[in-house]
């Protein structure tokens, strides 16, 4: 399961779709990053969409193989991992791979489906505030990860944290460009038009 969960989770859905509908690799436009955002600025909202759903699915999907396998010996939060850790480290990719949001997201989604839907709101919020989708994932992972500790879910709260941490350094080259004031922005959004 454990395999399975990182197989699936190292599907490069922005790639495949990418090179399937549009015969373009998003890995050479754009920030160069497989997820929704460089999919979205590089081949349009329909196929950000898309890129959207299958990596939620994906953490979601390895999440719940517990479920589908009646097996309960660990949390399925471990499965989830293993799909984010695919997602990152795609064994299709040469062992690189995304920025772990949207595959987050699936677990959570999965997991806490409330949780879920509060960090939706919360960085659908921040992204008209901003119009930077990495602050905006960085932020609501920060505010997840308090929540569950104000929830006393421990091992969800751990999680949470090692996760936020490692987001964060998947956006290492966001956080530098939103330093330098340089960061991408989608067209949208108060920061944008204003
Ligand atoms: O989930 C990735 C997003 O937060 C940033 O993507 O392409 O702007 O680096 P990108």
């Amino acid at each position: 399961m454990l395999i399975l969960a990182y197989l699936l989770g190292s599907i490069p859905s922005g790639v495949w779709v990418g090179k399937l509908f549009f015969h373009k690799d998003i890995r050479q436009f754009g920030s160069g990053n497989i997820g929704t955002t460089n999919t979205y600025r590089v081949l349009g909202p329909i196929a950000g969409t898309l890129v959207m759903i299958l990596d939620i699915a994906k953490g979601s999907i390895a999440t719940m193989l517990p479920v589908f396998f009646h097996s309960y010996t660990i949390s399925p939060l471990v499965f989830g991992i293993a799909a984010i850790l695919g997602h990152t480290f795609s064994i299709f990719d040469h062992f690189k791979g995304g920025k772990a949001v949207a595959t987050s997201a699936g677990m959570l989604l999965a997991y806490r489906p409330e949780l879920f839907l509060i960090a939706a709101g919360i960085w659908i919020s921040l992204i008209f505030i901003t119009s930077m989708v990495s602050l905006a994932s960085m932020i609501a992972f920060s505010i997840i990860t308090i929540i569950a500790f104000a929830m006393q879910e421990h091992l969800l709260a751990i999680l949470a944290l090692v996760l936020t941490i490692f987001i964060f350094y998947r956006h290492k080259t966001n956080i530098k460009r939103i330093l330098a004031g340089n960061e991408n922005l989608v067209p949208f959004g108060l920061y944008y038009w204003w």
